[in-house]
């Protein structure tokens, strides 16, 4: 059996938690947040510490903690010579003045209070050593069945198309309800429509998929759009994306 340790008490670690809390073949013995969390964050029957120094031995340790404090929170460990990776999708495998170099990254948006199925989440794992990567993947079979090996620069692209295929859509999401909303119409007018888009591409390459008047080069819909937004920020964004979809139709 594993014995594994989480550190960190925001969204990754809380469902990584969730997730290991579950799984056979691996034992969740602590979790340790630098903040108290309210009961029922972690599952029951988990260690909860706030205090570095009282982390017990373990295989394993996890760091879920917001990128700008890896560095720190692993330098701060009361040992060496233990296993420790972090889950940042951008932050490189080594961390400078350390030893411990292990990367455990989830390809997936977490959220807190949301279920998922942890099953189908991509785990990238990196290691400097084999008996560390076997480790890693002990850990990532525990919880799912899509497990990869990356280095550093293929995480980092990982990373960057997420950033684009989920942050910037998302974000897309918020400038659709905020037109709605200027024009008395609820976003979940828009729903059926965000659906069928993000199914079509489990089937469809993402360029075939792709619809709409820049696509189309329809000049006299795109120019009745742009005189319809009203703010210059979404005219922006308008015009930029109706260029990049134009760019990539002529290349096709
Ligand atoms: N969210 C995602 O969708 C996602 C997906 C994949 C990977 N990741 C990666 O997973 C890591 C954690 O992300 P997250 O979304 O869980 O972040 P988060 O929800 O913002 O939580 C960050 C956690 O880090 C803790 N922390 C910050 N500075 C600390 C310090 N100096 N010492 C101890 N703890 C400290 C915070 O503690 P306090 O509450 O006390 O401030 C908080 O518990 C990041 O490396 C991120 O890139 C995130």
């Amino acid at each position: 059996m594993l014995k594994l340790v989480i550190i960190g008490g925001g969204n990754v670690a809380q469902h990584l938690a969730q997730a290991f809390a579950n799984a056979r073949d691996v034992a969740l013995l602590q979790v340790y947040s630098r903040s108290a969390v309210p009961p029922g964050t972690f599952p029951a029957g988990v260690e909860q510490i706030h205090d570095l120094n009282d982390l017990t031995d373990a295989d394993l340790y996890i760091v879920a903690v917001s990128d700008n404090a890896i560095a720190d929170v692993i330098k701060s460990l009361p040992f060496s010579g233990r296993l420790v990776a972090h889950t940042s999708g951008m932050t490189p495998l080594e961390i400078e003045g350390s030893n411990y170099n292990a990367v455990f990254y989830p390809l997936q948006t977490f959220s807190k209070g949301r279920e998922i199925d942890y099953s189908a989440i991509p785990v990238c794992i990196e290691a400097s050593e084999r008996l560390h990567l076997q480790i890693l993947r002990i850990a990532a079979t525990a919880i799912s069945a899509n497990i990869h090996y990356t280095n550093h620069g293929q995480r980092s692209a990982l990373h960057a198309a997420a950033v684009f295929v989920n942050n910037f859509v998302n974000h897309m999401y918020v400038l659709g309800d905020e037109i709605c909303r200027d024009n008395n119409l609820p976003f979940d007018i828009l729903k059926p429509l965000i659906t069928e888009t993000a199914a079509k591409v489990q089937e469809l390459m993402p360029a075939d998929a792709q619809t709409g008047p820049a696509k189309r080069n329809d000049t006299n819909t795109i120019q009745a759009h742009l005189a319809f937004l009203q703010s210059d920020e979404l005219k922006e964004i308008y015009s930029q994306l109706t260029k990049s979809i134009q760019k990539h139709v002529k290349e096709l």
